[in-house]
């Protein structure tokens, strides 16, 4: 009766402890270290600085574009399509074949997470541009046509893969609108979400109508009430 007792306790808590074992064991197996954000600097530094600017905010001239308002998700899915040729695989895609080659510079995954962490971790850029369009046509358009996956304000949606577009230079949101409608992007079948969007810049025929949205877009939109 005694020896039952005694050994029950300590049964039960050696199978504890044995599972806690195995468990730390397999734990230990499949975990994934959190991203090193030291890294990830010191690679955006060595590698992307240059071209996206010291806090992610872009460069005009080097015709590279702000990184910092940007979603995670959003910016792996653009690293890895520039290095499987899923963006930037177009031969007159210049710009996209610059950052393609880029792209394939950097192959260790846990490197590539790293550095995508580091961006995600930047404070946002904010930064607004007086363009000549006309604001009043380019929100309609965008809230009729836009806003409901890229959001009423424009910070995007993480749910529908749409990235945020308040805070990207005109220049740059024009160019990539180009270049959706002009089969240098979402052309390719594995382009899941660059399809999705090219098939939406078919239905803003006018370009003044492009630079509508863009002078809305640009022009800090007011929160909605
Ligand atoms: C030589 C300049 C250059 C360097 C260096 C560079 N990029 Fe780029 N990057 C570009 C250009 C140009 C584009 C825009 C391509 C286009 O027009 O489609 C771009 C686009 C991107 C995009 C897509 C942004 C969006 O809004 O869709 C991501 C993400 C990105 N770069 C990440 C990086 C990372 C991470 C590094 C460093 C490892 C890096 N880039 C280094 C020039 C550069
Ligand atoms: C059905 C949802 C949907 C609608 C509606 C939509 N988009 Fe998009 N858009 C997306 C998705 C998803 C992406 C990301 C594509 C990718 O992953 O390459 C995107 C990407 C973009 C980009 C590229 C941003 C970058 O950083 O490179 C621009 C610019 C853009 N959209 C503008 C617009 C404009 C302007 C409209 C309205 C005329 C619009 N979108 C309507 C889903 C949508």
């Amino acid at each position: 009766m005694i020896f039952v007792f005694c050994m029950k306790p300590f049964r039960i808590k050696s199978i504890g402890i044995l599972s806690l074992a195995i468990l730390a064991a397999c734990s230990h197996k499949h975990t994934v270290p959190p991203p090193d954000l030291a890294k990830g600097k010191a690679i955006y530094e060595a590698t992307c600085k240059t071209c996206h600017g010291v806090a992610g905010e872009g460069n005009q001239q080097m015709k590279s574009p702000a990184l910092a308002n940007l979603d995670g998700d959003y910016l792996l899915r653009q690293f890895r399509n520039f290095k499987n040729n899923v963006r930037g695989g177009v031969q007159a895609d210049t710009l996209g074949n610059q950052m393609a080659t880029i792209a394939k510079t950097l192959n260790d995954t846990l490197l590539i997470r790293d550095v995508i962490a580091y961006i995600d971790s930047m404070p946002q850029v904010k930064s607004m541009e007086r363009l000549s369009g006309d604001w009043k046509n380019g929100e309609q358009i965008y809230q009729g046509l836009c806003g409901s996956c890229h959001g009423p304000e424009g910070k995007g949606n993480v749910k529908l893969n749409a990235p945020q577009l308040n805070g990207l230079s005109s220049w740059y949101l024009r160019s990539q609108f180009n270049k959706f409608k002009n089969g240098y992007r979402g052309v390719n079948p594995n382009d899941k979400y660059g399809v999705q969007m090219a098939a939406i810049v078919t239905v803003v025929k006018e370009s003044q109508s492009v630079e509508d949205v863009i002078t809305y877009l640009r022009s800090d939109i007011p929160v909605a009430k």
